[in-house]
């Protein structure tokens, strides 16, 4: 059996309703599943949500109900929220699920057995919103950052695991894969972090602090931290306890937002699997934020991005695109709605959309609404070959280093290449004319256009994956959909009766 690309997120806290960071994280992932496919890959794509954890019993509380109720409410916002966005995973994990839990006792279970985890008091700082201890040093300019929100001392007996036993393991490791962190300015950081001596991790919390976790397998006063129950998540997903466990794991990408790479998924995911002998996965696909005027996004700030708006008001994929567009994947971005309008109407509506709606009616017009046989190549036709012959393998790379952003940047100036083409034979002036050359050329116009705009929309379906297949539809193109044959410059679809009309992207006001 041929391993399959295993491609996951971060699973989302069950704390409050979905905003853009959520949606473009789980875009990206679903757009990384569909190019992998494309190109012939078996791809697992999961995602899910973090139910446990101080929060999560806070928001319950706040809405008085019990936590699962509250949990399977939120599951729902975050499931509709992927069937909205057309993100199509394969497995939504949850945490409260029996499965999990029995795989995070086993994980804890092997961990202790082998002298990892030991019991020791503790006196220390608590972010009670990062839901771990944290340190004087932590402190910016004075002051705690943001998102540690309150920070209480706390003296306890807690269970730790031995994170720096090792330390020096996991420097080694980061230093000779290069490909473990993407982009790799965010490694750099990492060994920064990992310059300075770590503490081991507290894993426990007693339950008379939190009850909403899962029970530690040796001590039934505990539960464990929310994190390393979230981050076990992963190899829960890829069916742990399972024979066909090494058909997922290792996970080839996790996608994953900046502030959760250290010390999270950089240092305590890498060393609880080494410590597990369980092998490291590929990549940890790191993005940035999306602000708001250069400002984080928060309820307090009231500015937070209710994604389903906009995808609502200007399309599924017309959101998708912008997000996938205007984000270098690792680098923030700021989300602007007049940004957002400007895509719309000039990259989507006026060189995608009116593209498709001209051939259509050119297609009716002057030929009879099918598509007909290339005939002689003039240098205006050999250019538009070249065009793709050059651009297709151009874009995929682009795509397959998850440079989105310029892959739809390359692909929108094949776009208007075609306008400039449409423009520069013009068939409405040829058309003026009976003669038999003319005749030839219109045909061979139009086919040319078509070929064009099928080739852009197989390069479009993980970006655009609704509004790629209306394309193919109203092109009447029943034939091969991959990045291979697919996208190579032929005349694809002679003899084919196109529809007659089609507004991809009607006007919003
Ligand atoms: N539950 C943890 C993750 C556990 S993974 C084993 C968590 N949840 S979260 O709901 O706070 O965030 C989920 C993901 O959304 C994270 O990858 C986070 O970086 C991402 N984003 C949250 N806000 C964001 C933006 N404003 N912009 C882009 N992504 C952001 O962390």
């Amino acid at each position: 059996m041929v391993k399959k690309l295993y491609i996951t997120t971060a699973i989302d806290y069950a704390n409050g309703k979905p905003h853009i960071g959520h949606a473009y994280e789980k875009i990206l992932a679903d757009a990384m599943t569909r190019m992998f496919r494309l190109q012939g890959r078996d791809v697992q794509f999961m995602t899910g949500l973090d139910e446990h954890g101080l929060k999560v019993s806070q928001s319950a509380e706040k809405a008085g109900i019990p936590e699962l109720e509250h949990c399977n409410n939120i599951a729902d916002d975050f499931k509709n929220l992927c069937k909205n966005l057309t993100v199509d995973y394969d497995r939504y994990i949850r945490t409260t699920e029996p499965e999990h839990k029995r795989v995070v006792r086993d994980c804890l279970q092997k961990l202790y057995d082998a002298g990892d985890i030991y019991k020791a008091d503790y006196s220390g700082l608590y972010s009670k919103t990062a839901e771990r201890f944290v340190l004087e040093k932590d402190k910016i300019n004075g002051k705690w950052p943001s998102d540690y929100g309150e920070v209480v001392e706390i003296s306890e007996t807690n269970y730790f695991f031995k994170l720096k036993k090792y330390q020096s393991w996991l420097v080694e490791y980061v230093e000779s894969h290069p490909e473990f962190i993407f982009p790799e300015f965010r490694a750099r950081q990492v060994l920064e972090f990992l310059k300075e001596p770590i503490n081991d991790l507290c894993i426990s919390r007693p339950k008379h602090r939190l009850s909403w976790g899962i029970e530690l397998p040796f001590d039934s006063e505990y539960v464990t931290y929310v994190w390393f129950d979230a981050l076990v998540n992963y190899v829960t997903g890829a069916n742990y306890f399972g024979e066909n466990f090494s058909d997922c794991w290792p996970a080839d990408y996790h996608v994953i937002g900046k502030d959760i790479v250290v010390p999270a998924h950089a240092v305590y995911w890498p060393i609880i699997l080494h410590a597990l002998d369980i092998a490291i996965p590929k990549t940890l696909l790191t993005h940035g934020w999306w602000l708001v005027s250069g400002e984080k996004m928060s309820k307090s700030a009231g500015n937070v991005v209710n994604p389903l708006e906009f995808a609502e008001k200007f399309g599924t994929d017309a959101f998708r695109y912008y997000l996938l567009r205007e984000m270098t994947v690792g680098q923030d971005c700021d989300f602007s709605p007049d940004r957002f309008a400007i895509r719309y109407t000039s990259d989507l509506a006026n060189d995608l959309g009116n593209l498709v709606s001209r051939l259509l009616n050119m297609c009716h017009r002057y030929c009879g609404g099918a598509v007909k046989d290339f005939g002689p190549f003039g240098e205006p036709e050999n250019r538009m070959r070249r065009l793709w012959e050059t651009s297709v393998p151009e874009i995929i790379s682009s795509y397959n280093e998850f440079a989105f952003h310029s892959a739809l940047e390359k692909l929108f100036s094949c776009v208007r290449a075609v306008n400039s083409y449409v423009e520069e034979r013009s068939p409405w002036k040829l058309a003026k004319s009976d003669g038999e050359i003319d005749r030839q050329l219109i045909d061979t116009t139009i086919a040319i256009i078509s070929e064009c705009v099928r080739i852009a929309a197989i390069l479009l379906l993980p970006v655009m994956p609704t509004i790629s297949k209306k394309i193919l539809d109203v092109l009447g193109y029943g034939g091969e959909v991959n990045w291979d044959s697919g996208v190579r410059f032929d005349n694809f679809l002679a003899g084919n009766r196109l529809a007659e009309s089609s507004i991809l992207f009607p006007r919003v006001d």
